[in-house]
């Protein structure tokens, strides 16, 4: 969209090698339409006004306007802005001791168990005020940005009080994401009991939350909250016009995907310990599984079944997890590297679970994740002619440009 009055912008980024989209305008993806990808080949890209007016080959370009601003793509392929629909990233503080003593053996649960983990970000959270959290959140974002994400998702839960989680809240709102309301993160130390907390959550913070979120979000889990507690609170947000999601099978099978189908959830994320009758239960149902390879290798956890969801027919996305303590990780592009080698999934398949199908967990799935007219000017230009060294080069230095609503948000360094 043009921005009040100023002249509208256009971008024509030319001699592309490769364009690389999602096929198609149905959302989500699923089995083989997943793989499905358009691809263009010495190409370009007009955008105006924000969005995507062209795409095609080199040959199809016809004269253009004066005002025209072009970017040079050659030894350069093109895939959507990447959409990051898991995070945690608004948080202060890290957690750089709790992972050197993870690394000489204490597990994350038994550091939760303890008070550390979670709790010791909300400390830190609740310390921070509003200015430092907001520039964490910046901090944060221009990491995620570098690596390709145009929009981003993120969670509160590290306030666990009415006050922090609504500046959090807020904070992600001010910075452009889309900001999911985690109240029911961890019992914080004020509350004995995850029922009397949960009471307080209803009562006093979700009617400001749903004022400034788009969704909310339990954690299911054994030492968090249990089936029967995540349905008050997600049945009261539904109630209060929020959409579902859940965090669900992280280290045990507590009952999240049953719970998720039966509410008409969004999606339910992690799904690290999901057996066979789970994975049957999603394949049916219209909830995206969100798959986070960065968080299960960073706890050293087992992977998510990922094949075993896309060929039974499950909808899956893919997203970084973002956090201080399970995930430290802002790259998409890494967390597709890990769908090919860890997840067997195909760079085609990973494309899409992380740009169609995590933009429709977001509701947003028809302006942004692909790269057909009309839809958001969101783009990475990758560095490299082939798009598939998105996912083929681990940890690289993969992401040249940057471009979101049709402007340079990020470009590569000399
Ligand atoms: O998705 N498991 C629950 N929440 C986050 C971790 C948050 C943290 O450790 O700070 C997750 O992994
Ligand atoms: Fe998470």
């Amino acid at each position: 969209m043009s921005q009040g009055g100023e002249t509208p912008v256009r971008l024509l980024i030319r001699d592309l090698s490769q364009v690389a989209a999602p096929a198609g305008r149905s959302a989500p993806l699923r089995g083989k339409a997943l793989r499905s990808v358009d691809l263009v080949e010495n190409a370009f890209i007009l955008c105006e006004d924000g969005r995507v007016a062209d795409v095609g080959p080199m040959a199809r370009l016809g004269p253009l306007a004066d005002d025209v601003v072009e970017l040079d793509g050659h030894g350069l392929s093109a895939v959507p802005g990447l959409v990051d629909c898991h995070t945690h990233a608004c948080f202060a503080g890290d957690r750089v001791e709790e992972f050197s003593l993870r690394a000489a053996g204490a597990t994350y649960e038994e550091l939760h168990a303890k008070g550390g983990g979670i709790l010791s970000t909300v400390r830190a959270t609740r310390e921070a005020g509003d200015e430092n959290l907001a520039a964490a959140l910046s901090l944060h974002l221009s990491w995620m940005i570098r690596a390709g994400t145009t929009t981003f998702e993120a969670k509160s839960g590290y306030g666990l009080d009415r006050e922090t989680e609504l500046a959090q809240l807020r904070a992600i709102r001010n910075a452009g994401g889309v900001p999911t309301w985690l109240g029911a993160h961890a019992v914080p130390p004020e509350y004995t009991g995850a029922d009397s907390y949960v009471e307080f959550l209803i009562e006093d913070v979700l009617p400001g939350a749903a004022q400034l979120a788009e969704a909310a979000d339990v954690f299911v889990e054994r030492g968090a909250f249990d089936v029967d507690q995540a349905r008050r609170v997600l049945s009261a947000s539904r109630k209060a016009g929020l959409e579902l999601r859940l965090h669900g099978d992280q280290f045990t099978e507590a009952g999240a995907i049953p719970l998720a189908i039966e509410l008409g959830a969004r999606s339910v994320d992690h799904l690290e310990s999901t057996g066979r009758g789970g994975i049957e239960a999603l394949s049916d149902s219209a909830v995206v599984g969100v798959l986070l390879p960065a968080s299960a290798l960073f706890l050293g956890r087992p992977m998510p079944q990922a094949r075993e969801l896309v060929d039974a027919g499950a909808a899956i996305a893919l997203a970084t997890d973002f956090n201080p303590g399970s995930a430290f990780c802002e790259s998409l592009p890494l967390v597709c590297s890990l769908a090919a080698t860890q997840l067997r999934l195909a760079p085609e398949e990973a494309l899409a679970a992380c740009t169609v199908n995590a933009a429709h967990v977001l509701g947003r799935a028809d302006r942004k994740g692909r790269l057909a007219s009309g839809f958001d000017a969101d783009i990475v230009l990758v560095a490299d002619p082939d798009w598939r060294h998105l996912a083929y080069h681990l940890g690289g230095d993969v992401v040249h440009t940057v471009i979101q609503g049709g402007r340079i948000a990020s470009t590569a360094r000399a």
